[in-house]
């Protein structure tokens, strides 16, 4: 329940946040604040108030779930204001995390006292599409100063407690108990004769401002993860903190709050921000069904793919053994893994301690037989299937009972591996992403025979080494790559159309993504894509769409590695249009009778989205994806989707409505044909007004 409990401590009122798991500012918490504050207030036999949380939070700020349905009084920034006008010292004690609208209540306090432990005092406002709307944009600056404070709201970053002492931002730093240290420092202000200090009655000197400051911040904005409004609400709430008096400054902060609040970008963020979570629930697992114990990992192939995985278990504290057959791809492999580390070190991102502590748990061998000990095995070996069943055969063998065996293949049949070996509900696919201890995304397959406790040991272990994992059904590509077939499918089309590779990614850039389609198949290997078709049967279409780029594979481009591909590369990697490439282009298309045309930003954008869109539905009907938000997920950690666009499926659901969508896709099938045609789900969706939510497959 949300609430507020009141103890007394001597002469000292301590009011404790309660909200499990983080004290989101509910309304029966902000409620209890004020009268808590109040009655401290009106009491005589109190002499100062300590604000703290229950349990591992202090407070992660206001509760993102009642947005929605708007405010409900009182507002959090009248309960700060009742709190900051107390007479009486009031002393934050930050036992926890304090985030947004929990950092502003510790800048109402007076003074703040922060347990050494904490390591995210912040307002991360402006990654949920808003800003700090509770008096944060004005009373930070006043209090750390005006660079520190674009920087931390801008950014949206945390700071830890040692760095808010630094910056001003905590008066102390407690070793031991925070909330008698937070009593402690009370009743030296009470005896001391200290009494309130008010961040609202300090002002920033306009002269003190730097020349240009707020526009340089502007101007150094880029492509910001959170879209193009609220970054730049938050500079301006706090240029509103240097040129007017507090109240006006409030007034200001909450019109660009407001500006925000309703914001297609920000609806997309929160809605990013609950579909992560939403991810790890997985409907027919209970909490019943526990993860198994993982104490350490072995990985088969020391690659490009065996190399990073091992960077993300040893990043975690995780105790790795990579195997592989050859001792010169071992070395190479480990080697790599070193390289990463001490660059982490140099680049000063660790410490030399942590970066030793790091590699003293890496194990490398030739023989299969050491991951007899591992209690999870992850298989990163040639893309090949017969090579991965034998394999899993041999780890049948070698793997002790009840270790999980996870499979990182990227196309193969995760059931058809799992059946090499007499455990396939041991057998799980993970999915990963290249650079694998870099990209956020973990894929996991749930095979038709993957135990409950199996699937639950991948998720869990996802969570442990800060991924995000997304339940997969088995088929060709999974969910992501899937779905990304159709998108390439699609820019091959526009290709031939008369689209140049730089028009496509251009377009696709300015809309959002971090990379276009063009300079990510550069990067990945065109040769990559090149090998699957030709291993695998694929439509005759297809065939033909992709002959330009089977021909610039043929010319020896395979992009990115060999200095050019779609693009040619110069030493600084930037890549250079090719009018080589264009004429190649142009010449197949002549050779397919197909009229050139300059392609408008806003179609090829539309095209490359509802393409994703109509293989995301028919994932969904197929039961490949559990959810849509899941699709989402994938797409916002996985492959550089803006998360202030939400996803494919939010802006089809959202943005374009699904009965347009579906119009538009029957559009495009009269002129294009069978590789638009509507996804039953999709069409029947748009029949019945019904959501993606709240689908019935
Ligand atoms: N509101 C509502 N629910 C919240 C929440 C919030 N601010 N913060 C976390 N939760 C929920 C999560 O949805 C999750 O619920 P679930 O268990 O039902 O899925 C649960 O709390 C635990 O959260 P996590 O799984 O994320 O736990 P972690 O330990 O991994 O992370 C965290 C904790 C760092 C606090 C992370 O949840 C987070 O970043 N939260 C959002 C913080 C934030 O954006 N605060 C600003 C809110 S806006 C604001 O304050 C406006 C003000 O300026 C007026
Ligand atoms: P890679 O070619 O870089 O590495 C494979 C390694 O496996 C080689 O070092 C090879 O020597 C080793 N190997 C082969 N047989 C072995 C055996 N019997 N025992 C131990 N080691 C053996 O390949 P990459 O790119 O790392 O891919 C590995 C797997 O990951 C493939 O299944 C691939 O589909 C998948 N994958 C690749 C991604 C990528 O972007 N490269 C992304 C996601 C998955």
């Amino acid at each position: 329940m949300a609430k507020v409990d009141v103890e007394k401590r001597g002469e000292v009122a301590v009011l404790r946040l309660s909200n499990s798991p983080v004290n989101a500012l509910a309304h029966g918490v902000r409620e209890g604040l004020q009268r808590g504050v109040a009655a401290a207030v009106a009491d005589p036999s109190v002499k100062a108030i300590v604000v703290t949380g229950e349990g591992r939070a202090f407070s992660a700020g206001a509760d993102i779930t009642e947005f929605r349905a708007g405010p409900k009084p009182p507002a959090l920034g009248e309960v700060i204001a009742s709190l900051e006008a107390s007479p009486k010292p009031v002393v934050a004690a930050l036992n926890g995390l304090a985030l947004g609208g929990g950092l502003e209540v510790a800048l109402g306090c007076h003074y703040r006292v922060a347990a050494k432990s904490v390591t995210q005092l912040g307002l991360p406002e402006v990654k949920i599409g808003i800003l700090p709307g509770a008096g944060g944009t004005q009373r930070l600056p006043r209090i750390i100063g005006l660079e520190a404070a674009l920087d931390m709201i801008v950014s949206g970053n945390p700071i830890t407690a040692s760095a808010a002492a630094k910056s001003g931002l905590v008066d102390k730093i407690a070793e031991g108990d925070v909330v008698e240290a937070a009593v402690a420092f009370a009743q030296e202000l009470v005896a001391s004769g200290k009494g309130a200090r008010r961040a609202s009655e300090k002002t920033i000197d306009p002269a003190t401002v730097p020349a240009g400051l707020f526009d340089k911040k502007r101007a150094a904005l880029g492509r910001h993860p959170s879209g193009p409004l609220a970054p730049k609400n938050c500079i301006a709430a706090v240029e509103a903190s240097t040129d007017r008096p507090f109240a006006e400054g409030l007034k200001r902060e909450r019109e660009l709050f407001s500006e925000l609040a309703g914001s297609p970008y920000a609806r997309a963020l929160q809605y990013a921000f609950f579909a992560e979570r939403q991810a790890a629930n997985i409907p027919d697992i209970g909490p019943d069904v526990k993860p198994r114990e993982i104490k350490s990992v072995g990985i088969l192939g020391a690659g490009t793919m065996g190399t990073g995985i091992g960077l993300a278990f040893l990043n975690a504290g995780i105790p790795v053994t990579i195997v592989e057959t050859q001792q010169a791809a071992l070395d190479k492999g480990a080697q790599r893994i070193r390289e990463t580390i001490e660059s982490n070190v140099r680049r000063g991102r660790i410490t030399a301690d942590e970066g030793e502590a790091r590699l003293a748990r890496l194990t490398a061998s030739l023989a299969t037989e050491d991951l007899g000990t591992a209690d999870l095995i992850i298989e990163a070996v040639f893309e090949n299937l017969a090579l991965k069943k034998e394999i899993f055969a041999k780890l049948d063998a070698v793997a002790k009972t009840g270790a999980v065996l996870a499979t990182n293949t990227s196309t193969l049949d995760v059931d058809a591996i799992a059946a090499a070996t007499s455990r396939p509900g041991d057998v799980v696919g993970m999915h990963f992403f290249s650079p694998a201890n870099i990209m956020r995304l973990l894929e996991i397959v749930r095979g038709a025979a993957t135990a409950k406790d199996t699937l639950m040991t991948a998720m869990a272990v996802a969570k442990r080494i800060g991924k995000v994992g997304v339940v997969s059904g088995v088929c060709f590509g999974f969910i992501g790559n899937r779905m990304l077939e159709a998108y390439l499918e699609e820019v091959q089309a526009m290709l031939l159309e008369g689209a140049a590779p730089s028009d496509i990614d251009g377009a696709v850039e300015g809309w959002g993504l971090a990379m276009g389609p063009n300079a990510m198949m550069d990067l990945a290997g065109l040769d990559v894509g090149h090998r699957i078709r030709q291993e695998h049967a694929i439509s005759e279409e297809r065939r033909r769409l992709y002959r330009a780029t089977d021909a610039i594979v043929g010319m020896g481009r395979h992009g990115q590695k060999t200095g050019a591909g779609y693009y040619t590369y110069g030493g600084d990697r930037k890549r250079q249009p090719d009018p080589d490439i264009e004429a190649l282009i142009r010449k197949e298309a002549a050779a397919q009778g197909i009229v050139q045309r300059r392609i408008a930003p806003e179609e090829i954008v539309e095209r490359c989205l509802l393409r994703l869109v109509n293989e995301g539905a028919q994932i969904l009907d197929e039961g490949i994806a559990l959810r849509a938000s899941d699709i989402d997920t994938i797409y916002l950690n996985g492959y550089g989707f803006p998360a202030w666009r939400g996803g494919p499926m939010w802006q089809a659901e959202n943005v374009t409505g699904l009965r347009e969508a579906a119009d538009k896709i029957r559009a495009y099938e009269k002129t294009y044909g069978p590789r638009w045609s509507l996804a039953p789900l999709l069409g029947r969706l748009a029949e019945s007004s019904g959501t993606f939510t709240g689908a019935k497959t």
